[in-house]
Parts: C-alpha cells; structure tokens; sequence
C-alpha cells in the first residue's frame, strides 16, 4: 500500500536530466553587462537573455544587435518575448553566434501566445541550427502545444506574468508542471519567474529541470551562493 502511494508521487523526472541554473540578465546592470555575465559564469549553466518588444510584453530590453556584443562562455538561452518572433530569428540565431561562438547549444524560445503558426517557428528555430523552445504564459493551458511536444527541446513554463523582474511566483502554474513532466520524462522543463530558494524546491519537487532567477541571482553580494542554494 505504502509502496502503491510511494509511486504516485515521486517526482517523475528523468534522472539522467541534471538541474540546471539560468541567471537572467535582466536584473543585471546593463550598463557593464559583459562584466556581469562574468560574474557568474562560473555557478551557472546557461544565461537567460530577456528579449522584449514593448508591445507582447509592457517593457523593452535588448535587440540582436545588443546581444551580439556580448560575451558569454555559456550557452545561451534567448527568451523571445515578442510580437512576430518569425521576422528576427535569423538575426537573434546570428547574434547568439557572435556572442557565444557557436548556437547549437544555445536555445530559442517564442511564446505560444506570439503566434498562430508555432510549429513552422519551431522549424524555422532548428533550420537556423538552434534548440527550440516554446513558453507558455501563466494562463495559457499545455494542450495548446500537445501537438508539438515532440518536435521540442525545451518547453518554458513561466510563473509569472512576462515582462518585469522581481515579480512574486504564481503557485497555480505548478500543476501545470507536473503534468508536463508525466507526459515527458524527459523533456527540458524550464520555469521563469519568482523562482528563489522559498519556491525552487516546489518547482524542482513538480518536475522542472532548468530554472531561472533573475533579482534572486543578482540582487545578492554572494551570486555563487544563491545559486548553489537553487540546485
Ligand atoms: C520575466 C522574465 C524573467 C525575469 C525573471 O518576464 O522572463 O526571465 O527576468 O526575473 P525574476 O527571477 O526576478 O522573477
Ligand atoms: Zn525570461
């Protein structure tokens, strides 16, 4: 009976899917970004790059032409929050080039709530030699992208609604995790937004595998510290 009760509710997660840490660079100070990056490059996994137009989201970031001055060991993992993600891929993939080296391990993510032709973005992505991902918004159900699972590297659950750093975490997206991760043991499950070292183990225990934090990481004196803490 135990062992019954055991089984439902271990974390499903692949084992072999190591947790990942990805510092957003949007609580950095842009102002010296390639020295922030550095900062913590050694603690992390990937750098999460925060793109956004003004118009998908109310704030505006980085262009390509920011992101191909700067200067990342790290993968990359470009978090397109915008309208008409299909007219910039090719200049963000150039740009991921410029800045990393290479963009085969780098991500591109767009957001299902961007576009009403998402599985021709998810060729476009992989065409351009880059791992492909889709984000979904707090209120958009996984059903949307059921279809698409298959044919994806990484899906981005966000936990808070896009477009601002330092916003508290929405606990009612987890379920939404978990059962992601029952469908596929061993897909890349990314949660954004609100993550610290209160809410990373619920994102952890319901099955997500990358992380990202971006005022947690980078409001601290200690980055590397509060990055082991998400681990
Ligand atoms: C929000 C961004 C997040 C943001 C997370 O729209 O997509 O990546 O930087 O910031 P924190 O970790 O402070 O919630
Ligand atoms: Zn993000």
């Amino acid at each position: 009976m135990f062992g019954v009760f055991l089984k439902s509710t271990i974390n499903m997660r692949d084992k072999t899917l190591k947790i990942q840490i990805a510092p957003s660079i949007l609580s950095a100070d842009f102002g010296k970004i390639n020295e922030e990056i550095a900062s913590i490059e050694s603690f992390a996994d990937m750098i999460h790059v925060d793109v956004m137009d003004g118009n998908f989201v109310p704030n505006i970031t980085f262009g390509p032409d920011q992101v191909a001055k700067m200067r990342c060991k790290l993968p990359m993992d470009v978090h397109l929050m915008i309208e008409n993600p299909e007219n910039y891929l090719e200049r963000f993939a150039s740009a991921v080039e410029k800045a990393h080296g290479r963009r085969d391990d780098c991500y591109l993510t767009v957001h299902q709530e961007s576009s009403i032709h998402l599985e021709r973005l998810v060729q476009q992505i992989k065409g351009l030699g880059m791992k492909a991902a889709i984000a979904l918004n707090p209120a958009t159900p996984l059903v949307t992208i059921e279809s698409l699972l298959n044919d994806l590297d990484m899906v981005l659950i966000m936990s808070v609604n896009p477009g601002f750093g330092g916003q508290h975490f929405i606990e009612s997206v987890l379920p939404k995790i978990t059962e992601l991760r029952k469908k596929m043991p061993s897909l890349n499950i990314q949660v954004d937004g609100g993550v610290n070292d209160k809410t990373c183990k619920q994102v952890k225990d319901a099955g997500a595998n990358i992380l990202v934090a971006g005022s947690y990481v980078f409001s601290p004196e200690n980055r590397g510290e509060a990055i082991a803490k998400l681990r």
